[in-house]
């Protein structure tokens, strides 16, 4: 079973994409023949810094070798390194109704975000996605909920292909993030996003100093009792969420331990955690920031892989269409 996802070239990873989604990507990569692709391509459809780009990416990948990807059990590549996904993403886009494209929810936030840079490459963002996906015959596709949509898209794509021209893909299905969802640190009622303020989340590779700031300065409520009641607390509850997921304990164990005890007390003993917790992941991206010739190699090993599979696909797909 071939598993595929797509990373955009943006950097940090907070603690939030770490539970919420990381640590199964983590697992996938044990049980299955698993792509996870930095998706450049489709980060230029929405306004960017031309001169940032190469950074960002092989930042991406650091993070994400750091976070726990590992080059011996995945395929880690660049998008634009394999060329066979524009290719097919152009052959796919001859049977990708118009009126599908339009009526994508992304499609339609991202027009009205940047009404200046409406380009055609933001309509045509899915058939991209699809490409990705169905070049490698892929069966499993973890994303988040926002992402469901392109890939019912991609799904109804195969299937049109299939009828269409004879069988050359699989149907993909979404496999969609089953981790926790953590809130903001300063806003508890609104997820953890790195597009909110620095005090709201906690990144992946954060100095154990400002972890520690972040938490003890966490938003919570005048009252007294730690327990866990989402709707009234948000904050602690938030706080005895990440608390669990650290330290691996029951949140009903956690409430029993944490009796009689004040928020201050709570907010310490989490911040010690948490900061041994991410110690390894601090350590490992410190080492893979002085080794980035070597993770390009990985990049450039993973783009060979990668393209192999990418070919006897093209090849397959093109010789139904007539093209060869
Ligand atoms: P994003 O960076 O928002 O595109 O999210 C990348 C992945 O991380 C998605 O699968 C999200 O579901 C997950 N994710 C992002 N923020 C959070 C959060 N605060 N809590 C849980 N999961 C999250
Ligand atoms: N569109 C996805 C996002 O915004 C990224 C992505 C590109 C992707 N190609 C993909 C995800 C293929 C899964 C499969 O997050």
């Amino acid at each position: 079973m071939n598993v595929f996802s797509g990373i955009r070239p943006s950097g940090d990873l907070h603690i939030g994409n770490y539970f919420g989604a990381m640590r199964q990507w983590i697992e996938l990569q044990n049980k299955y023949n698993c792509l996870f692709c930095i998706v450049d391509l489709h980060a230029i459809t929405t306004p960017y810094e031309p001169k940032d780009l190469q950074k960002n990416i092989l930042e991406t990948a650091i993070a994400y070798l750091a976070a726990g990807l590992d080059p011996e059990k995945c395929v880690l590549f660049v998008q634009s390194d394999v060329k066979e996904h524009c290719e097919l993403a152009w052959l796919l886009g001859t049977i990708t109704p118009l009126g599908d494209l339009k009526r994508m929810t992304q499609f339609k936030e991202k027009s009205k975000k940047y009404p200046q840079y409406l380009n055609a490459g933001l309509l045509n963002y899915p058939v991209l996605m699809a490409a990705d996906i169905l070049l490698y015959q892929t069966t499993l596709v973890p994303v988040g909920k926002d992402q469901v949509q392109h890939i019912e898209l991609t799904r109804e794509i195969a299937r049109r292909f299939n009828k269409t021209f004879g069988n050359a893909f699989k149907e993909p299905k979404a496999l969609l993030s089953q981790g926790q969802k953590i809130m903001s640190l300063d806003e508890p009622r609104k997820k953890m996003s790195k597009t909110g303020s620095p005090k709201g989340y906690i990144g992946l590779f954060e100095e154990p100093s400002k972890i520690r700031k972040k938490i003890m300065s966490a938003v919570t409520d005048s009252g007294k009792t730690i327990k866990y009641d989402p709707k009234r607390k948000p904050g602690i509850s938030n706080l005895l969420v990440i608390y669990s997921l650290v330290s691996g304990k029951d949140i009903k164990v956690l409430e029993r331990e944490l009796k009689g005890k004040g928020y201050r007390q709570l907010k310490k003993n989490l911040a010690s955690l948490l900061i041994d917790f991410l110690s390894p992941f601090r350590r490992k991206h410190k080492e893979f920031l002085t080794r980035q010739v070597y993770v390009k190699e990985i990049l450039k090993r993973g783009a060979r892989r990668a393209r192999l599979q990418a070919q006897s696909t093209i090849k397959r797909v093109k010789t139904k269409m007539g093209l060869m």
